[in-house]
């Protein structure tokens, strides 16, 4: 009895474990056969019905003559059966729209269709995906809303739609906890930043730049303290920098240009000690260049110009921030002596150079130490310099472009320029200049660009002068020169 008993337990034993097989054989099989038509109709949808076909990848080797695992772009789980967990289709032409339906890949954690021609709206049905992690639709010609069900997007950590034509405000992304990337540069986005924002607490990056936004800047962007990068240039931006973005000390990237700011830069912003890149220009800021600014000891690019900034350049700048390569300070009203260049000494990345349209005056240093090695562009004009051309510029042996023009600058042009063999550009014109051109000009074999105007240079126009071939601008107006135009200039193509 005991031993009938046990064989029908272990009967029934069995029994329930083929019930369980059989409704997971079912379960699986309802499972994949909702993938596959998922992913025919994102194929129909995406090569526009056959006409694009041929030049389509997807068209061609999504048949269902293989398993939809090997379809390229494709990628599954390892579970049996397999589910698709990635999409990668970016940068293969893909033309048509986003199909709906895709949302019924609901295994799907990555979806990357970025740089291609996808047009019409961002489905929101993908709002059901719950498992999404990654959305990329970046450079495509997507147009109208950003999807309101992307708050129902409770995994997602990353999601780039930059580049295309999106519409309407920036959804309260409140809901995303996970959230670590925004990026919607380039679209038309309107509307203000949602105050919810500030709740996405392990954000680290937020590139909004290039869109239509208005309103301030939130100060409570200051909670975000993971933050490493804030782009926000090139919108319609109003008030002041909050204080409040001192508290972003991982901060390395900051873009604020373009936009209608105003208020003076703080000094919170002497906390931003990580900063590497900090784009103010073209702005309406006021104030001066606070000194704290100089604790950014790992800035790369500092770019302030077209503000309404004045005051001396803090004197440690150079010292404090040895991996400068690019400075940027023009049309402010800036003074002081411009031999805060002497400072700069230190940075020997230094490639751009430029104060052009300020208030400085003094002499240029004859001394320019380590810039030597990789400064380009040097681009002092519009200021109230004066004394002579130091020889000493003409140790910027990688110098491009040299524009010194609307100064107070006499005397003679240093022999020593016409060492600067990479010199493509040369402003010197409106200084009281003297002397005359000197015959070795036309070893300068790379200029484009030469001007002399409005100086007191004499003697004659040097026959040299069509050897330079890639002349493409001569302006030797408004000057003392007595000769003929030389008939070599005309062999200039
Ligand atoms: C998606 O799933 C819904 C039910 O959840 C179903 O009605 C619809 O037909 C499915 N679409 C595809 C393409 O499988
Ligand atoms: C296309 O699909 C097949 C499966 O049929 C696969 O083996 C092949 O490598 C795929 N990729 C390309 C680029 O054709
Ligand atoms: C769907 O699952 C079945 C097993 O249930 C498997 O044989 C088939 O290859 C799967 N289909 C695809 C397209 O992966
Ligand atoms: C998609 O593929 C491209 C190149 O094939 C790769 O650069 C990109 O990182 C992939 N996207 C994702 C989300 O893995
Ligand atoms: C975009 O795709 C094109 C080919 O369609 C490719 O040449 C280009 O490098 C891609 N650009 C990016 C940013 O991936
Ligand atoms: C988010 O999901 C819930 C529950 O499925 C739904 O009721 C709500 O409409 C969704 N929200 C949006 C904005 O789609
Ligand atoms: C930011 O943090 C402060 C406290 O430090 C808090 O009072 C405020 O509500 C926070 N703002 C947001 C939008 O979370
Ligand atoms: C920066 O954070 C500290 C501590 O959380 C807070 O007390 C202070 O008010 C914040 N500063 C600004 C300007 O928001
Ligand atoms: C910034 O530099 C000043 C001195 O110039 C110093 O007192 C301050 O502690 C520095 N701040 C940070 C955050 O390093
Ligand atoms: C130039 O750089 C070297 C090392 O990179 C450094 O020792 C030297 O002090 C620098 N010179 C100036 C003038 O800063
Ligand atoms: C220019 O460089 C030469 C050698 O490279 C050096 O002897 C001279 O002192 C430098 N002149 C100036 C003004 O720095
Ligand atoms: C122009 O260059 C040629 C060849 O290099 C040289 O012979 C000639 O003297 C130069 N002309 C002038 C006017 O410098």
């Amino acid at each position: 009895m005991a031993f009938l008993f046990a064989i029908s337990k272990c009967l029934l034993f069995l029994v329930v474990l083929l019930l369980h097989a059989s409704a997971a054989i079912a379960a699986a099989a309802l499972d994949n056969s909702t993938d596959l038509p998922s992913l025919l109709a994102f194929k129909a949808a995406s090569t526009g019905g056959g006409g694009a076909a041929s030049n389509n990848i997807i068209a061609v080797n999504w048949t269902t003559d293989a398993p939809f695992c090997t379809w390229v772009g494709v990628g599954c789980s390892r579970q049996y059966p397999p589910r698709v967990v990635s999409l990668n289709l970016s940068s293969l032409s893909l033309q048509g729209t986003i199909s709906p339906r895709l949302s019924n890949l609901s295994f799907l954690s990555s979806l990357d269709l970025s740089n291609n021609s996808l047009s019409g709206t961002i489905p929101d049905t993908l709002g059901r995906l719950p498992r999404l992690a990654t959305l990329l639709l970046s450079r495509n010609l997507l147009s109208g809303l950003i999807p309101p069900s992307i708050v129902n997007m409770s995994s997602l950590v990353s999601i780039r739609l930059s580049h295309n034509h999106l519409s309407g405000s920036l959804p309260a992304l409140v809901l995303l906890p996970r959230i670590e990337k925004i990026g919607i540069g380039s679209n038309l986005l309107t509307g203000h930043i949602p105050v919810g924002l500030a709740r996405c607490s392990i954000l680290q990056k937020i590139y909004l730049s290039i869109n239509k936004l208005t309103g301030s800047v939130p100060s409570s962007l200051g909670n975000l303290s993971e933050l490493v990068v804030l782009s926000l240039g090139r919108n319609q931006f109003t008030g002041a920098i909050p204080a409040s973005i001192g508290n972003l000390t991982r901060l390395q990237y900051l873009y604020l240009g373009f936009n209608h700011l105003k208020g003076e830069i703080s000094m919170e912003m002497g906390n931003l000690v990580n900063l590497q890149e900090l784009h103010l220009h073209d702005n309406g800021i006021v104030g001066s260049i606070p000194i704290l600014l100089c604790n950014a000891s790992k800035m790369i690019v500092l770019e302030v110009s077209t503000n309404n900034l004045i005051g001396p350049v803090p004197a440690t700048l150079g010292k404090s921030m040895p991996f400068l390569r690019r400075l940027f300070m023009a049309e402010n009203a800036l003074s002081g002596g411009i031999d805060f260049i002497a400072s700069l000494a230190n940075c020997k990345d230094l490639n751009f150079f430029e104060v052009i349209t300020n208030q400085f005056e003094g002499v240029l240093p004859d001394a320019y130490g380590n810039l030597s090695m990789n400064l380009q562009y040097f681009h002092v004009s519009l200021n109230h310099i004066s004394g002579r051309i130091p020889a000493g510029l003409g140790n910027l042996s990688n110098l491009i472009s040299l524009e010194l023009a609307s100064n107070e600058l006499r005397g003679t042009i240093p022999r020593t320029l016409w060492r600067l063999k990479k010199l493509q550009v040369m402003y010197l014109g409106s200084n009281r200049l003297t002397g005359s051109i000197p015959s070795d000009i036309g070893l300068m074999t790379n200029w484009a660009t030469i001007s002399f105007t409005d100086n007191e240079f004499s003697g004659q126009i040097p026959d040299s002068l069509g050897n330079i071939s890639r002349l493409q601008k001569l302006d030797l107006a408004e000057n003392k020169l007595s000769s003929s135009i030389p008939l070599s200039l005309w062999n200039l193509t």
